[in-house]
């Protein structure tokens, strides 16, 4: 009873809030009470509907609840005045059932209109391709060399030495370089994923894209596409449950200038497509393992 007391006490909430409220900061750099900043095409449109599902729900809760409570303290239970009973108002059913279903069905023709553009619609035939594979417990990412071709990749043939299934033949693949939770990307060029996951389920999430994709093994999704406008510093955050070192399965992710992708691009040496030589990561031994 004692520590439930002391550990519910007002200034230990506010230590908790204030210790979770830091320690997000250091991630995000906008509120961490509200939505991250978006820095995508897609978001701006993902967010426009939030915004109208969140007034529309919010008045409508005030409005409900508020006639609820008038309504509950007005017929309270007084003592000579009788109940009524009533069967109800046909008109106001049909109008407060109509409304809704119209209002539904606008939502779900407008959500499903933006799903097709996000996910049905081929990709800019000029967006940057990019590989990223799960692995337990990080991201492995390959670019294409100066070709802007990848190596073709097969669900088929991914396995522990060979994490993104390619043929080691493959005339596209001679020039692409992997890197290993360290994803940079030029801002306003259209990139085209092809994810896929070594193991099990991950998830490919960063919030500033409002971007979510599972990766189940034994497949590879091509059709995930998006678009930034601005550059910044971001997460490549897991959001699957995988396994005891999910929490840890993050890779940085930089949005920079084409310029500056250029050049990061350029340090970069083409790997042979086989599987012994993924790259090590410098620093495994700290972060990743
Ligand atoms: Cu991969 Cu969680």
């Amino acid at each position: 009873m004692l520590f439930r007391a002391r550990f519910w006490t007002p200034a230990f909430l506010a230590w908790m809030v204030a210790g979770v409220s830091l320690v997000q900061a250091e991630i995000r750099e906008t509120s961490v009470w509200w939505l991250p900043r978006n820095v995508s095409n897609f978001g701006h449109e993902i967010d426009f509907i939030f915004y109208v599902i969140l007034w529309l729900t919010g008045v409508t809760a005030v409005l409900v609840f508020s006639t609820m409570i008038y309504f509950i303290v007005k017929y309270r239970a007084r003592a000579g005045v009788g109940a009524i009973h009533s069967h109800g108002n046909n008109t106001l059913e049909v109008v407060w059932t109509t409304i809704p279903v119209f209002i539904f069905l606008a939502l779900a023709i407008y959500g499903n209109e933006m799903w097709t553009r996000m996910r049905m619609e081929t990709p800019p035939n000029d967006a940057l391709q990019l590989a990223v594979v799960g692995e337990q417990f990080g991201w492995n990412l390959r670019y294409p060399g100066p070709d802007g071709k990848l190596a073709k990749m097969d669900a088929q043939k991914v396995g522990k030495d060979n994490p993104f299934g390619v043929d080691p033949n493959d005339p596209d693949g001679r020039d692409d370089f992997t890197t290993y939770n360290d994803m940079v990307i030029p801002v306003g060029k259209a990139v085209r994923l092809h994810l896929g996951s070594k193991d099990v389920i991950h998830s490919f999430y960063v919030p500033e894209f409002r971007l979510y994709q599972d990766m189940v093994p034994g497949r590879v999704y091509d059709f995930v596409w998006f678009k930034t406008d601005a550059i910044g510093q971001f997460q490549l955050a897991c959001n699957q449950l995988c396994g005891q070192g999910h929490y840890k399965m993050f890779g940085k992710l930089g949005v920079v200038t084409p310029e500056e992708f250029a050049a990061w691009a350029q340090g970069k040496a083409p790997t042979a497509t086989t599987a012994a030589s993924r790259p090590v990561p410098p620093d495994a031994s700290v972060a990743n393992r």
